[in-house]
């Protein structure tokens, strides 16, 4: 167990490191504390794939999981991206394997395959387009054809269909352990206890979540509505990391979570003392080939370009 002082100790030490080694250290919303505090860049998929791409520094340090910091090598191929937890991963991720995608594309030839960013380089490389959870309607609404396979996750696919019905969105049973066991018996228990408070939830949650929450947002969109929104009480439904961020930003509002509070242990393995690391050994370089690079760019290009 660190002490504070050795954490203030670490912290300045990092920030050094980084500026020696042109380092840009960019966090996702549900990293700890301590590591969201001394972040270049704190944000959701969609914000941190759009800095990855425009960041001037040489080297990318990613304080998230293995397909975000994949994602910022694919955008920015010339730059050295550091994963500084090799075992990082996000489950849902790998719920679907490259041969089952050649699969479900053989079976439906004339539909577009969109895939979450939630997915391997592999999978992107396999894919038309990709897409976060803040632009996944938007994205699936722009596809040039009335057909799409929406990989991974079931549940961002059933609210992508239920907000684009002129299109037929093929899914996959893939999910997140962390949002599929927020139940309605734990929102409407919420409500109970908080009867004035508004209900925002991340679309990874399960579709009798989403039928019944005031706002189905991404990570950022919580933070937007909840800088926006009147209410003095906000139930939120994801990963417990959010209640940080809003409560820093948001000092006269109460959060309060969606149920028990769920942790995406993967996202909380990154500690001060791994980034301090990474930094010094160069650790974990993500290495891609340049073929599935190529491919994986054509999705999350376009991706960028519909939104
Ligand atoms: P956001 O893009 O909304 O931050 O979501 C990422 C994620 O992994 C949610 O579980
Ligand atoms: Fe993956 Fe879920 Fe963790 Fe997000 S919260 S990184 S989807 S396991």
């Amino acid at each position: 167990m660190q002490s504070d002082q050795d954490k203030e100790a670490l912290k300045k030490e990092i920030l050094k490191l980084k500026k020696d080694r042109k380092a840009i250290l960019l966090a996702h919303n549900y990293q700890i504390s301590e590591v969201q505090e001394i972040a270049d860049f704190l944000g959701d998929s969609l914000e941190l794939s759009k800095i990855s791409k425009a960041a001037k520094e040489e080297v990318i340090v990613f304080a998230g999981v293995r397909f975000m910091a994949e994602t910022a090598k694919i955008l920015s191929p010339k730059k050295k991206v550091l994963l500084p937890v090799q075992e990082a991963g996000c489950p849902l991720a790998e719920m679907i394997e490259p041969e089952q995608l050649i699969e479900l594309k053989q079976k439906y030839p004339d539909a577009w395959v969109v895939s979450y960013v939630n997915t391997t380089a592999e999978i992107k490389a396999l894919s038309d387009v990709c897409c976060t959870s803040s632009n996944a309607v938007t994205v699936v609404k722009n596809v040039p054809v009335k057909k799409v396979i929406f990989v991974p996750d079931k549940n961002l696919g059933w609210w992508v269909q239920k907000n684009v019905s002129e299109k037929e969105v093929i899914t996959w049973p893939g999910f997140c352990f962390v949002h599929e066991y927020f139940s309605l018996k734990d929102l409407e228990e919420t409500r109970r206890i908080h009867p004035e408070a508004e209900v925002m939830v991340h679309p990874e949650c399960i579709k009798e979540v989403l039928e019944n929450a005031d706002y189905v947002v991404s990570t950022a969109g919580m933070l937007k509505k909840a800088k926006e929104s009147k209410a003095k009480k906000i139930i939120v439904g994801t990963e417990e990391g959010m209640i940080y961020r809003l409560s820093k930003e948001n000092p006269n509002k109460e959060f309060y979570s969606l149920g028990n509070a769920k942790v995406c242990t993967n996202m909380k393995r990154t500690t001060l003392s791994d980034l301090r690391r990474a930094l010094i050994k160069d650790e974990y370089k993500v290495d891609l080939s340049p073929e599935t690079i190529d491919r994986a760019q054509i999705a999350l290009e376009r991706m960028v370009s519909y939104v």
